[in-house]
Parts: structure tokens; sequence; C-alpha cells
């Protein structure tokens, strides 16, 4: 397995002192895969590293995939892509227009294939149709599903597991909270995390707790017979439905909890992701060590920053001349 190296890593292991004060929890650490440092990729970086690795490995040429117009993914896997030496194709639900993944990954050379639809459980199928053209016509595709989320692409936390397992002093082990959407990191995670007594705590923000926990627990399963390693033990992982008011909306609940992480450890989380796990963390942490996993998505964390708690859109000068 050839991993092809994208990201800055290891990330930083943050100690989050201001931030447990407030909480009054036990030890915290942040882990922050915001500063993947590959583009703004965030978390998704570590899976697009193996992704690729493994397309180059066969010889292909164009990498197939899709995802929302928001997604991060989308604007990620177009950004390796391009610095692969590889074509992207990628099938975009819903309207695909005006977003800034959207932009960023038609800047890196991506081709939008709107689906005209959406419903966004239709994408990998399309995917996977696309690649088979590509294929008759030729081209070696890899073709990849909605947020890289296969054994290969959760591979990349699996190496993460190991990374914070390595950075990690207190003598006891935390749990770690992390967003789940997709599940392909958490799935990385919780394979990598196999030999140690780590828990992991997710918070779903797109699917009921049941159904993801599910297809996390095969992915592991999966991800470590591919890199031969122990089974994933189910103990080790809890679900809870971080859904809220629906897909990137944040509840009043999650945007206090992101405001929270923002005063105190200047850190800014996007309400599709960032900001429901740490809801999650603000109301399960309690006096064992803690790590909240930072995971990125600042494209969409900018987009409504006129609405941050404090924020006016009124430009104040301080000085009495008003000259700048
Ligand atoms: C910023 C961010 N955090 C977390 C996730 C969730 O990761 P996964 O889809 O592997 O569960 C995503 C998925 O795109 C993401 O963009």
């Amino acid at each position: 397995m050839t991993r092809f190296p994208l990201g800055v890593l290891p990330t930083p292991l943050v100690r989050a002192d201001r931030l447990r004060a407030v909480l009054g929890c036990g030890p915290l650490w942040t882990k922050r895969d915001d500063l993947t440092g590959f583009g703004v990729a965030g978390n998704k970086v570590r899976a697009l590293e193996h992704l690729l690795g493994d397309a180059l490995a066969r010889g292909g040429d164009v990498l197939v995939t899709g995802g929302g117009p928001d997604s991060n993914f989308v604007a990620a896997a177009a950004q390796a892509a391009r610095v692969a030496g590889l074509d992207c194709e990628l099938v975009v639900w819903g309207d695909p227009h005006g977003t800034t993944n959207l932009a960023l990954a038609t800047a890196a050379g991506a081709r939008i294939h709107p689906l005209g639809s959406a419903d966004r459980g239709r994408v990998d199928g399309e995917v996977e149709r696309l690649g088979a053209e590509l294929a008759r016509q030729g081209r070696r595709p890899l073709a990849v599903p909605r947020g890289g989320s296969t054994p290969m692409g959760a591979l990349g936390f699996a190496c993460a597991a190991a990374e914070v397992v390595d950075q990690w002093s207190e003598p006891a082990a935390p749990t770690v909270v992390l967003p789940v959407g997709s599940g392909g990191s958490v799935a990385g995670l919780l394979a990598g995390l196999a030999g140690t007594d780590w828990q992991v705590l997710g918070a779903s923000v797109s699917r009921p707790p049941e159904e993801i926990t599910a297809k996390v627990l095969g992915l592991a399963h999966e991800t470590a017979a591919l890199r031969g390693s122990t089974p994933p033990r189910p103990e080790q992982l809890t679900i809870v439905d971080a859904r809220g008011p629906g897909f990137g909306v944040a509840s009043p609940a999650d945007r206090a909890a992101a405001d929270l992480v923002l005063r105190t450890e200047g850190v800014l989380l996007d309400d599709t992701y960032g900001a429901k796990a740490a809801a999650v963390a603000v109301e399960h942490l309690g006096t064992d060590p803690a790590l909240l996993w930072f995971t990125g998505g600042l494209v969409s964390a900018l987009s409504p920053v006129s609405e941050l708690p404090g924020h006016s859109t009124e430009v104040r000068s301080h000085t009495t001349d008003g000259a700048p």
C-alpha cells in the first residue's frame, strides 16, 4: 500500500486548558487536523493520501468521486488529484452553483457532473456508472464513493491513530470525540486503536446512530483486514445522534459550544461538523482525559461569519480622524 504524501503530518496535539477550565472536565487535549496543511482539506487529506497512492500504484489516470455542493471532500479530492497528475470528475447532488468548495474544485481543474437531483443517495451509483463509462473509453479510473470512505481511504485514520497514540503523554487513555459524516475517519481510527484501551465518541451529523454505527464497524473490520491488524473492538465505540435541526444546521447548543471553543482556544469550527462534535463534548465529558479532534471545515466555518455572536458587519474606526 503506497501513500501519496499531501499533508503536513503529524498534526499538533494541543492542550486545551482554557476550555477545560470553563467545562470543569478532566485533562483536555485537541488534535489539530484543521491544520493538515493541504488546501483546506482538514481531516480528508488523510484518506486522500491513501486513495491517490492506490490510484497511482494501479496506473490510474482519473479520479471519479462526488458529494454535495458544500462538500469539503470534493474540493480536497480535486486538489489532490491535480497535484498527483490525475484528472478528476465529480458527481454533485443539489445545486452546483455558487459554493466555495466547488469553486475550489473547478479551479483545480475538476469537471463537475450535476446529478440534477437533491437525492444524495444516488451519488455513489452515478460515480460507479461514470467510472465504468470512462473505462470503456480507455481511461483508467479510480471510482471512490462520497467522503472517500472505503477501507483504503480509512487507512488514513488508522495511521492517524498510531500518530496520536505516539503523541499522547497522559498516564490514562482518553476518550476521543470527533464528528462522523460518511464514517471513514472514525472507522479508520477504531481499526487503528484496536490494540489500546482508548475510547471513541462519535457525533453523527447526517445519519441515525444505529445506521452509521453498523457502517463504521463494517468498514473498520475491512480496514483492519486490509492492513493485517487486530480486528476492531466494538466496545471502544459509541456514536451519538448530533444531527439536531438538520445536516449543516447548528442548534443553539452547537453554536454555543463552537463559540466557547473560539473564545477559549481560538479555533473556528464549522456548523456541519465541528460545532456538533464540540456540543457532544460539552455534554458528555467527565473527569477522565479527553481529546477533541478538530477536523477542519474552514470553508463553511467562514461562510456564516456575520452570524458569529458579538460580530458586527459595521466597520468601526479606532482613530479619531477616520484615517486607516
Ligand atoms: C470538516 C469535516 N469533518 C468531519 C468530516 C467527517 O468525516 P467522515 O466523512 O470520514 O466521517 C468531514 C467529512 O467530509 C469533514 O469535511
